[in-house]
């Protein structure tokens, strides 16, 4: 099923996720086994591949998938995994280490992606650069879950409502519907 118009690559900045239902990335321990078992459409993977330049990761999402180059190694683009402790980071080919501001990070990022989108792999550093403006698009793939508890998209309380246009044709302000049903046994 064609839910959404495939991505395109221009130069954006993507906060990209597969979420819970109820707004989480990953679960209490960076438990990502949630996400099997639901399905996605025929060549999505691929549209991401085509599409991504580069990657901006945090430290504790990339030491969580042990190293793993994402979208199952397929993809060919700059990866970057932002610390305050390069130093101590095992070298990785294919991975550079920034440790400088998150704007600058981005800046380095995009350039890296030479026309593609930079994704932001991580829920903190997606949050920082949504706060100065520096996010172009929320990307996300919503998985029939819930899960209760876990590492949440946007994690930040007592801070500001972040007002959102849904990208895409018609109503920008328009609410999402969606149903669903609990899978019992
Ligand atoms: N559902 C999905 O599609 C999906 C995709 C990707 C990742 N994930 C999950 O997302 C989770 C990771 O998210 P997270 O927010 O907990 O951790 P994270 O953002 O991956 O890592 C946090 C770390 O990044 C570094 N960092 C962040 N902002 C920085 C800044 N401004 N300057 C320097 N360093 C900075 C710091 O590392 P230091 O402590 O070394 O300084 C910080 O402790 C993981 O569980 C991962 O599996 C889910």
């Amino acid at each position: 099923m064609i839910d959404f118009a495939p991505q395109t690559a221009s130069g954006k900045v993507l906060w990209h996720f597969t979420m819970s239902l109820d707004g989480f990335v990953a679960g209490p321990n960076h438990e990502m086994d949630w996400m099997f078992g639901a399905t996605i459409r025929p060549g999505l993977i691929d549209e991401y591949v085509q599409t991504t330049g580069a990657i901006l990761a945090g430290r504790d999402g990339w030491e969580v998938i042990n190293k793993a180059r994402p979208y199952g190694g397929d993809w060919e683009g700059s990866l970057f995994v932002l610390t305050h402790h390069p130093e101590d980071a095992t070298p990785t080919p294919g991975v550079t280490f920034l440790s400088c501001d998150v704007a600058e990070a981005a800046r380095i990022g995009l350039e890296a992606a030479k026309g593609k989108n930079l994704e932001v792999f991580s829920p903190t550093i997606g949050r920082q650069l949504l706060e100065l403006g520096l996010i172009d698009e929320i990307d996300l793939h919503i998985a029939p879950v819930l899960l209760g508890s876990g590492k949440r998209l946007y994690d930040n309380p007592g801070g500001p409502t972040i007002r959102l246009g849904r990208a895409g044709a018609g109503d920008p302000a328009a609410v999402l519907n969606v149903r669903y049903h609990p899978i019992t046994g």
